[in-house]
């Protein structure tokens, strides 16, 4: 969403200027392309060298700088701007923005741009709290500029509370967001990720590879695009995406029962959740002791979650996918058909590089008309983004009809 994208990113004075290289990274990562404005005061943090290095573009600092001027002026900076990042943000630039004080480079470009802003402030807990500073964001916000509130924690003054800079991962995502088309508003959609967990005994379980990273993705990828999404994740070591709804469970009983409760409100379901087939007929309630000779554990069939969605009256537009070791197409044909579904995603897990814990997918995609996409290796979040590309059509589709 990023790429070929003009940023400015704006650093203001403060102990966390070097998170903004780090958002300088993330941002010039994805492709955008990023011209850095630092005040006087942020160059005694960090060099303005680091952050020229890592945008690959000249950093701007005066605005009387006859050779930069006539180069790429501030008005210029300004107008090619998709979006105006300051992070940090003190207290003493978020006043003067909000009195319309233009003395510097910084403040100056803010106020000649047309393109959103997105301030991430930064400063000492008293100073957040204070009524003035605090008179100064309400009024940009109903301005129309945009805020990443700080996070709560220990801060480089010594006191604790809100004023630390939000994570550079956060700022990002903000940023992503802007950016992003809202073709998902007024979608309701609820994805499933990451393995179950079937309990053998208080110590041991039954599961599989999954690792959530595909799921997460879809659900990150639709809230950036104005959906509601609501996330039931099995156990996965991943961090949620910012404002999604987060349902946890361990079992598919469990998971089984969460979509259940949450399906009637939803417009879309995409189940990318590796759900464990078979439970053990029983959980010992203590751990079950070595034996000498062999083990038999007996297996009780576990819901399949997608088919009852399949059987709803009233349904969702269904998306499931297939894990497939061999015959991929014809037994996602067969899981598309047989759990009625509006689309499957059809996953060759035996592949290296596709499938389970990694970072990247090959997949079908299958419609009921019998339409086939066939989607080449690529990212799990560029296979989220043409997954959504299609459930965002189809949708439309089915609206108009
Ligand atoms: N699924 C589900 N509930 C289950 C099993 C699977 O909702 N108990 C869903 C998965 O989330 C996925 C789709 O059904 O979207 C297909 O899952 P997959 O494991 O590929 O197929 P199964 O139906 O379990 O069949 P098999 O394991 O025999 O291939």
């Amino acid at each position: 969403m990023l790429k070929d994208k003009k940023v400015i990113l704006g650093v203001s004075g403060g102990i966390a200027v070097y998170k903004a290289v780090e958002l300088l990274r993330l941002l010039t990562k994805a492709g955008a392309v990023v011209h850095v404005i630092m005040t006087r005061a942020a160059r005694e943090f960090v060099a303005p060298l680091t952050f020229q290095t890592l945008s690959s573009n000249p950093v701007h600092t005066e605005l009387f700088n006859l050779i930069s001027e006539q180069e790429i002026g501030h008005i210029s900076l300004a107008d090619r701007a998709a979006l105006f990042i300051i992070a940090p943000a003190t207290a003493n630039i978020i006043g003067k923005l909000a009195c319309g004080i233009a003395d510097d480079l910084l403040t100056t470009t803010v106020m000649a741009t047309k393109a959103k802003v997105l301030i991430a402030p930064a400063m000492n807990v008293n100073m957040y709290t204070n009524p003035v500073y605090r008179d100064n964001e309400e009024r940009l916000r109903r301005l129309g500029y945009l805020f990443v509130p700080p996070e709560k924690g220990e801060l480089a003054c010594g006191w604790e509370g809100e004023g630390k800079l939000a994570a550079p991962e956060t700022i990002f995502e903000a940023a992503v967001a802007e950016l992003t088309p809202k073709t998902l508003t007024g979608e309701t959609v609820l994805v499933t990720a990451g393995p179950t967990r079937e309990e053998i005994d208080p110590v041991r379980f039954i599961s599989n590879h999954s690792s959530g990273k595909m799921g997460y993705a879809l659900a990150r990828e639709a809230q950036r695009r104005g959906g509601r999404v609501i996330l039931v994740s099995g156990p996965v070591s991943l961090a949620p995406p910012p404002g999604v709804e987060l349902v946890t469970v361990e079992s598919a009983t469990e998971m089984r029962e969460a979509v259940m409760a949450r399906v009637g409100g939803c417009t879309v379901v995409i189940k990318a959740a590796a759900v464990a087939d078979y439970r053990p007929l029983e959980r010992e309630q203590a751990k079950i002791k070595k034996q000498t000779g062999e083990l038999t554990l007996r297996l009780v069939k576990n819901p399949d979650i997608l088919a009852e969605l399949g059987r709803l009256t009233e349904r969702p537009f269904l998306v499931g996918f297939a894990a497939e070791t061999d015959n991929l197409e014809a037994g996602a044909a067969k899981k598309l058909e047989e759990k009625n579904l509006d689309m499957i995603v059809a996953n060759d897990v035996s592949q290296p590089d596709a499938g389970f814990n990694v970072d990247t997918n090959a997949a079908r995609l299958l419609f009921r008309d019998g339409r086939m996409v066939e989607c080449p290796l690529m990212s799990k979040k560029e296979l989220a983004g043409l997954i959504l590309d299609y459930v965002t059509a189809e949708c439309s589709c089915r609206r108009q009809r």
